[in-house]
Order: C-alpha cells, then structure tokens, then sequence
C-alpha cells in the first residue's frame, strides 16, 4: 500500500517554533571542524545545502574541553566557538530553516591524546572492555582500548552540569532554536543513567531516581537559563553500543521519559538501533509532547509512522549525507543518492558539501526513492 505523504509535508510546532516538515536531518558527527572546535566553511556550506529539512539536528557537540572525544569534531564553550556556529545558523535560517544544537559529552569514551594527557572522567572508574567495538572506517581517534576513566567528584558532577548550561546559552546566543541532550549511544548522560558504568553511591547513582538524577539536572539548568522549549532529548534506550548496559532499560527509560515529560521540553528523540523490546510502544505513550524517531526509515514507512499517530517527526540520518535536497526528493518521488561510507569521518570536501541536488546527479548512483535504507554502519560515531 502506498502510504499518504501529506502529513510528512505537514507543519509542526515544537516549543515556540513551527517547522515546516516532519523530515529532520538526524544528528551526524562529520569531523570537518578544526582541531580547536570550531565551525569551518565547509560546515556552513553543509548546513545551509540541507535547510529544506523541517529541522536540522547539528553533529554532536562538546560543551567542555573534557567532553571531547575525537579529532576535528566542534566544541561549544568559548567564543571562537560561537562566532563558527552563528555562521552555520545564519546560513540555515537564510533558507528558512531550523536548527538545534546537540549537546554531546563523551564521557569514559575519550583517550588522554583528545585531553592534553589527562585521564577521561565518567559517573565511576569503569573501563569499556578492551575488546568493545572500534571504529575501523578512517575515524579519527586512537586505535586502541578506551582506556580506565576517573570518577568524577560530586563538585565535578555539578562543574559538568554548569557545562551544559553553559553551552545552551552559547547555543542561544550563536542562533540555534534550541539544543539536544545527547543521552544516547553510551555517552555521559547514559554513562549516568546505566547499571554497568554507574556504581555511585551518592546524588548520582544507585536508584533510578538518582541515575537519570545528572541528565534531569542538564534539562533543569538549562531550561532555567533558556526555557523547556529550548531543550530537547536523545534517547536509545537499552542500547549496547560502546559498552553500556542497563539491568532493567525498561524501568529506567519509563521513569526518565515521564520526568521528561513533566518538564514541557520541546522534543523527545527516541532511536531504535535494534533492540529487541518494543521501544516506541513502550515510552511513547508516557511523553506528553512531540515525538522523534530515528533508525532506518525510508519516506513510506516514515509516513506510516506519523499516519499512524506514533511519532511527530521522522530523523533520517544517511539519506541526508548523500541527499542534501531530501526533503524535495521525497516531496517529488525522485530517486536518492546512495551514500558513500569511506568519507563520513573524513576532513574536506569530499563526501561533504559535493552531492549535487537531484538535477545535477549522476544517474548511475541513484536508487528508487523508496529502496531499503542504507544499513546503519557499526561504527558510526553517533
Ligand atoms: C556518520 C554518522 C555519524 C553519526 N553521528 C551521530 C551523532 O553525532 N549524534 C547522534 O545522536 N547520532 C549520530 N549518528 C546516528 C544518526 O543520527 C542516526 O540515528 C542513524 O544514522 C540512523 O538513521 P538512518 O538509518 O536514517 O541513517 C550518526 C550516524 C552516522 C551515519
């Protein structure tokens, strides 16, 4: 059956935007930024080449220096910084657009050559198995173990905390609608919320309360500082990725997303990335406010989803590296692009700003608007 596209193409309104679609361009890490964190020209020129989403979600962001997890990746906490993403947000609006910030600390996941020497900190010291999964596609961090992190002080909890709200101002001030709280992929926030990485004792771990206590905190700070519809949040929930298991992901997303629900924040991104409970039928009926998902959507199955009132918005992450005109493909029913997996963590141009719009491709690289999805890659940063 041929799904009707017209919610897909329907406007929304998040916090105190109207998008102008359901189509949101996913969160991609791209490391086309300089070594010190800040936007480049080419990263301008992307954005603005993929405004005709009806929200672009940046590549994760790191709010402090110890937040950093890989090379040529862009920070938001000092002002260079900022200057790097006005552009980047003028640009977007220029054509009409939307853009969010999203807001990524990796926690245990960095490595002393990403921190001038100094030991990666996390909720407690708890190394990722050395033989957890690495990236083997050309990204830039160093190809060995993660190494053991430091656990963070309580007054190191509230330092990180300040962090976030921090670079929500930054964000706010450099234009972006609104920021994303990466709490997903086994970054710091899940670092906090998980069984296996947080062994805590204090404010910060042990019941559930107190392990979604540090990314509440984050929501919180920066609503007070912004408001809740300037804050949205990314959740996987009870995925493995990069080492992080949950005893019980059910009850810890239930109680997460309702407390996120009771705050009024702008948006919930959920990403399912192949885990075996009924995610989307579990959470989403306890958030009372838009809803994202993400993973593996083609146009049909996307427009499916929002037919079927389940979701508010659809992320597409892949199809917009190679379709920077996504939104009017599927809009027409033009072919896609197929993207090309060797330059997604390469720096330049190439595999960046050079996909041509639908009029300019070459036909041998297209396939039918709604082909099956490109396979998430395994070792995609985000
Ligand atoms: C190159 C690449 C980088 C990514 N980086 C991030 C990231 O920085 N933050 C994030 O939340 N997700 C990240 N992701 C996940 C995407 O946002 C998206 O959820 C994923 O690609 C699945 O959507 P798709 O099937 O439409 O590609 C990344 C994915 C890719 C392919």
């Amino acid at each position: 059956m041929t799904e009707p596209l017209d919610t897909l193409f329907s406007p929304l309104r998040i916090g105190d935007l109207t998008l102008r679609n359901r189509i949101v361009m996913a969160p991609m890490t791209r490391h086309r930024a300089t070594l010190d964190g800040v936007p480049t020209d080419l990263m301008v020129e992307h954005y603005r080449q993929r405004a005709g989403a009806g929200l672009i979600l940046s590549e994760g962001i790191y709010p402090a220096f110890n937040g950093r997890g890989y090379l040529f990746t862009p920070g938001l906490h000092n002002e260079a910084q900022a200057a790097g993403w006005r552009r980047v947000t003028d640009a977007v609006h220029g054509e009409g657009g939307a853009i969010f910030a999203q807001i990524m600390h990796v926690g245990r996941l960095s490595d002393p050559l990403m921190l001038d020497g100094a030991q990666p900190i996390a909720p407690s010291a708890v190394q990722p198995d050395p033989v957890a999964r690495h990236y083997t596609i050309n990204c830039p961090r160093p190809k060995r173990p993660y190494p053991q992190p430091r656990a963070m002080t309580h007054a190191e909890v509230l330092g990180v905390i300040d962090d976030y709200r921090n670079c929500a101002v930054l964000a706010q001030k450099a234009g972006f609608d609104g920021v994303e709280i990466h709490a997903a992929s086994g970054y710091l926030p899940m670092q906090f919320l998980s069984t296996n990485t947080n062994l805590r004792e204090d404010a910060w771990g042990g019941s559930v309360e107190k392990r979604a206590a540090f990314l509440l905190a984050c929501v919180d700070a920066i609503s007070a500082a912004t408001s809740p519809g300037f804050v949205a949040v990314k959740f996987s929930p009870g995925w493995t990725f990069h080492n992080v298991f949950d005893d019980d992901p059910v009850a810890t997303y239930s109680y997460a997303v309702r407390a996120l629900s009771r705050r009024g924040i702008a948006f919930l991104e959920l990403g399912n990335y192949g885990m075996d409970w009924d995610v989307y039928g579990v959470l989403r009926p306890l958030f009372d406010g838009p809803a994202m998902f993400v993973a593996g959507y083609t146009r049909q199955s996307a427009a499916a989803t929002l037919n079927r009132g389940e979701a508010d918005m659809i992320g597409f992450g892949q199809a917009f590296i190679s379709n920077p005109d996504l939104a009017e493909r599927y809009r027409l029913g033009q072919d896609l692009t197929r993207p090309d997996i060797e330059t997604y963590y390469t720096q330049g141009a190439e595999g960046y700003t050079d996909y041509p719009v639908f009029a300019d491709t070459d036909p041998s690289r297209l396939q039918p608007v709604d082909a099956a999805p490109t396979p998430i890659a395994p070792e995609t940063t985000g």
